[in-house]
């Protein structure tokens, strides 16, 4: 039996950011002529289809499901979980549709093999691609490749609790090489450490260098730096941060993209959003 997610409300913010950016997506990519686009919508991390709201104990639809809803709706659907029970849900949840291909996996090495080559520039088609783990499991490979691909728009969740609760410590001395490695597979590399850590004001006097720990805005920006700079997406705005009820960051979601139309439709939503609280 599928035991639904419980939400937060900053995710239900989450969804609802995605729902109207995807909304205006795919109205402009559908209305858009001399080219013609074939447009795709992409849930590489898709969850059941609909979650219970730990709000209301009500359900509420996921992302997957509110983007078989959109009208004019997407060309094709790519939805992928690693949940064989939610693959099923989403079987169950999406009908008959014939351009929805669900994926029972893993994204990272979906997305490389199936998905992100069926996006190419030179064949007018373009996708909206949301990548929502709950924690580090995502490898940068895949993030690097979308951006390559001139083709793609992205909401990513970046895991900033997971990275704190288990990489970014005041001591990295005690942190297990597991935990480093799965940071380096979703950075890329370890150059976050240069972001995470800074020299610290008081040097002991014992040592030649003291180190303390950045803010999660500092480590969010030098990622942002590092969606522009090495993955090669042109406009990445300054993401919004998800906090819950005691006001702690749980995540950032980021938006990434190669039009500056769609830096400012999303600056639009994400600041109507930015001062909801639950
Ligand atoms: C935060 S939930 C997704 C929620 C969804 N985006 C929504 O808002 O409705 C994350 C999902 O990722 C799935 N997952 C975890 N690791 C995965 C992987 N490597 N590949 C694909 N799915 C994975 C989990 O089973 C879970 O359903």
């Amino acid at each position: 039996m599928l035991k639904y997610d419980e939400i937060g409300y900053w995710s239900e913010i989450k969804l609802d950011i995605i729902k109207e950016y995807a909304s205006a997506y795919s109205k402009i990519l559908s209305t858009q002529k001399r080219p013609c686009f074939y447009h795709i919508y992409i849930d590489a991390f898709a969850g059941a289809g609909k979650h219970l709201s730990k709000k209301t104990g009500e359900f509420i639809l996921g992302s997957p499901l509110n983007a078989l809803l959109i009208s004019p709706p997407f060309k094709e659907y790519h939805l992928i979980d690693l949940n064989e029970q939610k693959i099923k849900s989403l079987e169950e949840l999406s009908g008959s549709r014939h351009n929805v291909h669900l994926y029972h996996g893993d994204c990272n090495s979906v997305m490389l093999k199936y998905i992100i080559p069926r996006v190419r520039y030179s064949d007018y088609r373009r996708a909206l691609c949301v990548l929502d783990p709950y924690g580090l499991h995502l490898g940068w490979e895949v993030i690097f490749n979308i951006g390559q691909m001139k083709t793609f728009d992205i909401f990513l969740n970046f895991p900033v609790a997971d990275m704190n609760r288990n990489v970014l410590w005041r001591n990295p001395e005690g942190v297990s090489k597991v935990q480093m490695d799965r940071m380096n597979r979703f950075w890329g590399d370890d150059s976050w450490q240069n972001a995470a850590y800074k020299e610290s004001p008081q040097r002991s006097l014992f040592s030649e260098t003291e180190f303390e720990k950045t803010s999660n805005d500092v480590i969010a920006e030098a990622f942002r730096q590092r969606l522009e700079n090495v993955a090669g997406f042109k406009n990445v705005p300054k993401p919004i941060a998800m906090r819950n009820t005691q006001n702690a960051i749980i995540y950032y979601l980021f938006f990434a993209s190669n039009k500056p139309v769609a830096q400012d439709i999303i600056q639009y939503i994400f600041d109507k959003y930015s001062n909801r609280k639950a």
